[in-house]
């Protein structure tokens, strides 16, 4: 049985072109050129480069200490952290050293932004005649490491080499800056001997006789007499 091409059948021809058309201008737009990129479940491109740093946030504090120990230590601490024992050198080594595998960096922080002056015993073996420079930015070195440089050198040299410590956060090293405050002079191996070694960050420091006694004068008479009777309690 043959039927007539009736208007139901017009309203769908006509629909179904329309619906065709719509559907070409959405491709058109809406295709991204059918670029891989913008469909791939995995994307390519510089993507997976940021995923992989992500994950493993070491791994770039690692690479960037590797290139301030490369633009600052190298010379002299050399690439196998070695050192140069002999004379007229006498740089002592980092690999191995007790100072970088201390649990905590608070003598290492001091000596990278300070230097270091005096001998100084690494692994059983006394170094004498070498100072090192201090290296941190300050007014007298303007162009020295930075805090977070700092932060990032040490990190490597405590992971290099066969060393393995902890890293070094930047919160750690402006810990330190701010506790030492300005200062000119190199460290010397006495005064670290007295930087408390433990603990994550330097615990603030205890009061000294010179800030008691200034305390202690700021104080009225009378409560300075009541603090003295009660001390002699
Ligand atoms: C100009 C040469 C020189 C440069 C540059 C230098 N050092 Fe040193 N470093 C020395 C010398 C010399 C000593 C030993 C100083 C002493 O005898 O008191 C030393 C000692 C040290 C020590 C303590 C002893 C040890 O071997 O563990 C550390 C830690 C250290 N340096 C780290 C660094 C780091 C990190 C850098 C780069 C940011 C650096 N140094 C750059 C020459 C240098």
């Amino acid at each position: 049985m043959r039927r007539a091409f009736g208007t139901v059948d017009t309203l769908l021809l006509v629909g179904g072109a329309a619906l065709l058309a719509w559907g070409g201008l959405y491709v058109g737009r809406y295709s991204g050129r059918f670029d891989a990129n913008e469909f791939d479940e995995i994307p390519h491109g510089p993507a997976p480069k940021v995923v992989a740093v992500a994950a493993d946030p070491n791994a770039v504090v690692l690479k960037a200490g590797l290139a301030v120990y490369n633009k600052t230590c190298v010379n002299c601490h050399m690439a196998d952290g070695n050192g140069r024992p002999e004379a007229p050198y006498n740089i002592p080594p980092l690999a191995g050293s007790d100072w970088i595998l201390a649990e905590s960096p608070n003598r290492i922080a001091r000596i990278a932004m300070h230097g270091l002056k005096d001998p100084v015993k690494v692994k059983d073996v006394m170094y004498q005649g070498g100072v090192m420079n201090p290296q941190g930015q300050s007014a007298d070195n303007p162009t020295g490491l930075t805090n977070e440089e700092i932060a990032n050198v040490l990190s490597y040299v405590r992971n290099s080499w066969g060393n393995k410590a902890s890293i070094v956060t930047l919160a750690q090293v402006e810990a330190v800056s701010k506790e030492v405050g300005k200062r000119s002079e190199n460290w010397t191996v006495e005064e670290l001997m007295k930087v408390p070694m433990t603990g994550a960050a330097t615990t603030s420091a205890a009061i000294t006789p010179d800030q008691l006694k200034a305390a202690l004068k700021a104080l009225p008479a009378a409560e300075l007499e009541a603090v003295l009777k009660d001390v002699k309690k």
